[in-house]
Formats: structure tokens, sequence, C-alpha cells
């Protein structure tokens, strides 16, 4: 068996993972661990932009306002504050790093209006900003040296008298197992989008932090908001971005109207999204849909507008969808997209288990809330990747290596041993496609208590089948059959807290939308959930939400 040694190790080389390792100081061996190569990471799959205060008629108070707005008041306003105080600089080292922003008519970087914006503070590059920072990033990284471990598969924390001292992982090339101990972990794993069965998420996008996390004892945080995006593709949910109605895009139903005058007759389609996407289920649902879908109209744009700031969402809905969005509509619905819950962290990073800290989409600080507003999830992932980095420096100095013993190492062989010795039983792809089926049916859009319950148990059941999988493949090198079965047992045990968490919060508030229980409900659920893994499934309690100076009011667009 292997065990290697870092000073510290980041597994997730998005964003977020990259950022933090190129904070650390000189002389900290640190190591990068991914499942895929890091410019295939999902933060690149971000596209409309990256938001931050940085013309003179706009403030990084406005953005944070905007951003407890639209958060619904469950975002913690001192986290909020830092984020936006702290953008600016941030936009300007990735301008220094490379990144090829889009310019304004007087060259500055260019800020397109995005929703719940008062201010157009969006920065972008055309629209593939994920990808343009992204690369950047990575360049930065590989100037740096550090090393990288790609096509790594996280399989368990090392925990040891409650202290987070490495982790174990799957080397998908050799199929051999390794224990990496550190003197800090940082979590940088992203999102669970493919809890559901269409997400706007690359396929990678299975939970594997937050699961991890939480089965070694650290609590995640509002897992019931689920960011369900306006504009996704009916045929795979690939992401049309919301870029596309800042630049003017948009939504119509089967009847030509623009119906978001019905629902938000300020801001229209760039309202906040748990805003639009409500609408525009509400359209379907009630008949002026088309083919489940609504249309985003961008033909009014023009040719040379949409070449020049769309032209990748040209390309997709040309291949997905076969509409030339130059002549046609592009037919489109809510679809899953983004976690506002993740593992409970602070504003530098460090989650209650000492030595493990997280990052991005994975962890919750709070800054989104009950919803997040687009652009702040680019920016999360810098802001608080820097910052963790700056905070694991600080905890690393003068500790030693920890010496962990082998029984977590032969544990994980004895989990993979068990899987692949099976030589029968439930694919791993159905029971995916069965939860994720419930998971889209009961636990989204609308909600209410019968789906919940629904919800709640079935996902119990089925990461109790996840258990006794089938793995077909026996070969050892890259095994995807064994990885998507470890996926599925991640996505069960985060779908059993997403649905949980749902059934108990008996409001609407944000994303999370109770069709039994109208209205938000201040006096008795402004207050974050925390799920903690028992083996009878989750244990939520409640933690209280700070308010620096925005008191909650009724939120209307
Ligand atoms: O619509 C988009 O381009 C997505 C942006 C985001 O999720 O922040």
């Amino acid at each position: 068996m292997t065990m290697i040694s870092h000073d510290v190790v980041i597994v997730g080389a998005g964003l977020t993972g990259m950022r933090a390792a190129i904070e650390m100081g000189p002389g900290v061996d640190v190591a990068v661990i991914s499942k895929v190569h890091p410019v295939r990471s999902h933060s690149g799959a971000a596209q409309g932009g990256i938001n931050a205060a940085l013309r003179e008629e706009d403030s990084w108070e406005s953005h944070a306002y905007d951003t407890v707005k639209g958060s619904d008041y469950l975002g913690d306003q001192d986290a909020i504050e830092i984020m936006c105080r702290e953008a600016p600089s941030d936009i300007r080292q990735m301008e220094h790093w490379g990144v090829i922003f889009s310019r304004a008519d007087d060259r500055r970087i260019a800020q397109r209006p995005f929703g719940g914006a008062g201010y157009p503070r969006t920065c972008y590059a055309a629209d593939r900003t994920g990808h343009a920072l992204l690369h950047a990033m990575y360049e930065q990284v590989m100037k740096r040296r550090v090393k990288v471990y790609t096509e790594w598969f996280l399989t368990s924390l090392i925990v040891e008298n409650g202290e987070c001292q490495g982790v174990t992982v799957l080397d998908m090339a050799s199929g051999e197992l390794v224990a990496v101990r550190a003197k800090a972990v940082v979590f940088a794993t992203g999102g669970y989008g493919r809890v559901y069965l269409t997400s706007s998420n690359g396929l990678v996008n299975t939970g594997d932090g937050m699961a991890v996390a939480y089965r070694a004892g650290a609590p995640l945080m509002d897992m019931e908001f689920v960011q369900f995006h306006p504009t996704t593709l009916k045929s795979n949910g690939v992401l049309i971005t919301e870029g596309s109605r800042g630049e003017g895009g948009i939504l119509i139903n089967a009847k030509g109207e623009r119906f978001m005058s019905k629902y938000a007759p300020n801001a229209m389609e760039l309202a906040s999204r748990d805003v639009v996407s409500r609408s525009e289920q509400t359209e379907i649902n009630e008949g002026r849909g088309v083919d489940g879908c609504v249309l985003l109209d961008l033909r009014h744009l023009g040719r040379d507008k949409i070449l020049e700031r769309l032209p990748q969402i040209r390309d997709l809905a040309i291949k997905f969808a076969g509409t030339d969005p130059i002549e046609v509509p592009i037919p489109v619905r809510p679809g899953a997209h983004y976690s506002m819950g993740g593992i409970k962290v602070d504003v530098d990073g460090a989650t209650p288990m000492p030595g493990l800290f997280a990052g991005g989409e994975c962890a919750c600080v709070s800054v989104h809330g009950a919803n997040r507003l687009g652009g702040n999830s680019l920016l999360e992932t810098i802001v608080f990747g820097r910052r963790a980095g700056t905070a694991v420096n600080r905890y690393i100095t003068g500790r030693a290596m920890p010496i962990p013993g082998d029984h977590h190492l032969a544990a994980q062989r004895d989990r993979i041993h068990t899987l692949m010795s099976r030589s029968g039983g439930e694919r791993g792809n159905l029971l995916r496609h069965e939860l994720g089926t419930v998971m889209n049916t009961d636990v989204g859009v609308f909600r209410d208590e019968k789906g919940l319950m629904e919800a709640v148990a079935k996902a119990r059941e089925i990461n109790d089948r996840a258990q006794s999988l089938w793995v077909m493949d026996k070969s050892r090198v890259f095994n995807t059959d064994l990885t998507e079965a470890l996926e599925m047992q991640n996505v069960a045990e985060l779908a059993q807290t997403i649905a949980a968490g749902a059934l108990a919060r008996k409001e609407c508030r944000g994303a999370h939308y109770r069709n039994d229980h109208p209205g938000r409900d201040d006096a008795n659920w402004m207050k974050h959930t925390l799920a903690r893994w028992t083996p009878d499934g989750p244990e939520l309690s409640y933690s209280a939400v700070t308010v620096t100076k925005y008191q909650p009011q009724e939120r209307k667009y």
C-alpha cells in the first residue's frame, strides 16, 4: 500500500483549487489532486461572467446589497461584504495574469447586466469567461511548478482524533489506492448538479468532496437550496448563458408573449434566477410552453452582436437544439445548475474539522444564501480560493506532518474489493437514472410535502441499494465502471441531505419554493440548515444567519 506526503493537499483543480495552490507560501510543498485534467474542470463551463464593482458609478456596497437581496436574506452578510469588497482587486489580478476580458468602447473591462444586479457589473470574455479564467490560472500553476496529480479519484478523508490528516485516492491510471498525508487538506471539488437527471453540470459534478467530508463528520449547510438556471437546453441541459439576456435577449411563451412582465415588471428577464425559473415553469405548467420549454429570442440583437458577444451560445444552439439563434428563438427550460449549499466553512475556508478547508461550490460560506446571483460563483472561487490559501499557510506554520495509521487505506481497499468481487446486482447507471428522476420530479423548482416525503424515502432506499452495486468491469486500469459506482454512492448520500432539508423547511425562500407553505417566514426560518451524517440518514440542526446592515425586506424585481 502506498502512502505519500505533502504539506498541503488540495482536491479539485478548478478555479478555487488552483487559486488556493497559487497562494501557498515559498517552501510549502503543495499538491493538487483532480479526477480530471485541470483545464477540464467545470469552472471552464461558466459562460457569462464574473462580478465586481469596477466603475466609479458602482460600489462594492451596491454589489453587496444586490447579493444579500438575491440570497433572499439567507446569505451571511459578513462573508458577502468580504467578497464584494475584494472583487475588484481580484479581477485586476486575473487581468494581469493574462485573462483576455472583453473591452468596452473606452477600452476598460466591459461589464454586462446580469440578473438581480442594480448595475452592469459582470465582467466577461465573450461567453467563455470560465474558460478564459481557468486557462490563465493553470498557467500560473504551471509557472510555480505546483505538483498536480490528474485522474486521481477521491475516496475518503483521513481523520484521526477529529483532525484531518490527509485523503485516500484511487489513481485511475493504475487502479492503485494511495494515501496522501498532509498537514492541511483543501476541498475544491465543485458541485453536485449530477444528483439531478438533467443538469447544466459536467458529468464530473457528483459532489464527491461534499459527500466524503459529510461521511467523515463535517457538517453540510443549506443543502436544500438548489439553483435552477432559467436557460438550459431541453435536449441535454447545456447552459445558455444569462449573458444572452444581459445582452438583451427576451423570453417568450407559445403565444409570443413576453411573459416576464407579469412576474417581474421592473427587472423582466433580469430578475434573479429563482424568480425567472419559477416564471418559466409556471408558463409551462399552465400550458403556455412550447414542447416543455419557453423560447429565448435573440434575433433582435442582430448577427454581429451575437457573433461578437455570444458565439459559443450560437454554436451550442445549432449543435444541440438545431436552431440558429440569429434566425430562430432557442427552446430553453429551467435546469439544475448550482448548489448554494455545501461544506460549512468560515470566511477563511476553515471547516469545523481542524485541518480541513473548503472553497468554491463544494463549500457554503454562505455568500449565496437561498439564491445565487449569476456572476458571483466565479467570483467566489477566486476570492475564497485565495483566502483559503492564506489561511492554510497560517494553519500549517510550525505544524508537524501527521502520522496516520494504515487502517484508512485498508478500509478503502476493502470497500473497493467488495464492489469489485460482486458478480451480480444493480447497475450504477440505472440507479443514477432512478435517483435523478426522483430529484427532478420531487425536489425541483416547485416542491410540496407529499413529493418531498417520497423523495426522502426514495433517496434513503437508493442510498442503501447503492452500497451493493455490481461493477461488471473487473480491470484495474481506468475502470470507469468502478468510479461511476463510487460517484453513485456520493450522489445518493447528498440527495438525502437535499430532500431532508427541503422537507423540513416549511417556507419559500430563494430557490426553495414550497407550494404548500407560501411566503417567506423570517420569524421561524431565517436560519441555516446543518446536516450531519448518521447511519440512519441526515440529522438536521440550525444556525443563525449573520446580518450586518441589510435588514430583511420583501424581495421584488
Ligand atoms: O449564465 C451563466 O453564464 C452562468 C453564470 C453563473 O452561473 O454564474
